[in-house]
């Protein structure tokens, strides 16, 4: 299941990546927030964190405006791999390397088209295990 979180600078594209999957026919369970009204990142880190992690299957895709303060909150989890990805080459990158179960998007500086482009091959790639494994492991990944 694809997990959708945001703070209100994230909202417009989040709301913009949903319909995108609606478009699709693919089911989303959004956490929120549900308008631009100001609200604090953590909140909706947690809560989406909290979802992902319900199914080794899920992943999150959360927003934010720049995605750094996203990914610092998400990553204070041990089980969360949060990913801040700026174009398609890290959104490959943090699958095959990093196993990244969350994709963190900036809202003010991603576009929906850019957005789209950095989901789907976030979505489509695997992690390549081997050598990153190990390395996973020695920041206490099983
Ligand atoms: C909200 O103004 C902004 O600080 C937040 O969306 C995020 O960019 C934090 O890192």
């Amino acid at each position: 299941m694809i997990i959708l979180a945001c703070d209100h600078a994230g909202f417009l594209l989040k709301e913009q990546i949903k319909a995108f999957f609606n478009n699709e026919n693919i089911t989303t369970i959004d956490v929120g927030t549900y308008s631009s009204e100001p609200v604090d990142y953590p909140d909706y880190a947690k809560a989406g964190s909290e979802r992902v992690l319900e199914n080794k299957l899920n992943v999150g895709i959360f927003i934010c405006g720049t995605g750094i303060g996203m990914s610092i909150a998400c990553n204070r989890n041990p089980n969360i791999r949060a990913a801040l990805c700026n174009n398609v080459e890290m959104a490959s990158l943090a699958r095959k390397h990093n196993d990244a179960n969350v994709l963190i998007l900036s809202g003010r500086y991603i576009n929906r088209n850019n957005a789209i482009k950095i989901i789907k091959v976030f979505l489509t790639t695997d992690f390549e295990k081997g050598r990153h494994a190990q390395r996973l492991k020695k920041i206490g990944v099983i």
